[in-house]
């Protein structure tokens, strides 16, 4: 698959069928990963790839935290309050899942139903959390993030779907309770796609004016 339909064809993956990837196919996701650029070469991203047994007890440890209020975050991927045009952006695409499960907006039950298939990984046998050691600055951050965008991209040329879980890592000592270490970014389910109607939701982008500019004369 050539990179541009890969980008094309990624999307956020909310449900997958039963089906567990060797180490060996993880590996090959990673080595393309790999060879993402990293400030001086440091390459501070870490995957620690949970399954079986493991994953099981780790979705059990994350529903017991969520249930007794015990967040832990290392890394707050949001502002402590919402301004546009952000905030319009994250209520649209929260609504136009939504509306695509046919949830209504009022139905709380459903839509928390929804969101605890967070914790359950959308079903996938797989989770990667991708953490940094600890001690290293907000530069590696940017590096991880880099490096997960290839490997986002590069399981889906290998014929993988995934999602990232950023819900999981409001639950970082969970984690490390199950022996992941240093400072936890973020999960990523990964697996094979299936059938259901979530799947077939996709979301918008900013128009590029937005998000460009294109300086060439200072006055
Ligand atoms: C850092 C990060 C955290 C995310 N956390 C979640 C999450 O917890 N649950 C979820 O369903 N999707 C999550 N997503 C997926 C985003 O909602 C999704 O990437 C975005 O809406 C764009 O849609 P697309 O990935 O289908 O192109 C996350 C994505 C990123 C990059």
């Amino acid at each position: 698959m050539i990179f541009k339909e890969c980008l094309e064809k990624r999307f956020s993956c909310r449900d997958f069928i039963d089906y567990e990837l060797s180490e060996d196919e993880l590996i090959k996701i990673v080595e393309l990963a790999k060879l993402s650029p990293s400030a001086t070469n440091m390459q501070p991203a870490k995957l620690s790839f949970f399954s079986g047994n493991a994953l099981i007890k780790l979705s059990d440890d994350l529903f017991f935290a969520l249930n007794n209020g015990l967040k832990s975050q290392d890394v707050k991927l949001y502002p402590n309050t919402w301004f546009e045009p952000y905030k319009s952006r994250r209520f649209e695409t929260g609504l136009r899942l939504y509306e695509a499960l046919g949830i209504k907006r009022d139905d709380k039950q459903k839509r928390l139903e929804q969101w605890h298939k967070n914790y359950k990984f959308f079903n996938a046998k797989n989770l990667a959390i991708l953490h940094i050691d600890k001690g290293l600055s907000e530069g590696s951050l940017l590096d991880a993030g880099i490096f997960l965008a290839n490997f986002l991209n590069a399981a889906t040329s290998l014929g993988y779907d995934t999602c990232v879980l950023g819900s999981v890592a409001e639950y970082c000592d969970t984690i490390r309770a199950n022996g992941v270490d240093g400072i936890i970014i973020c999960a990523i389910a990964i697996g094979k796609k299936s059938d259901d109607v979530v799947n077939n939701f996709r979301t918008t982008r900013a128009k590029n004016e937005e998000i460009i500019k294109f300086i060439k004369e200072i006055k």
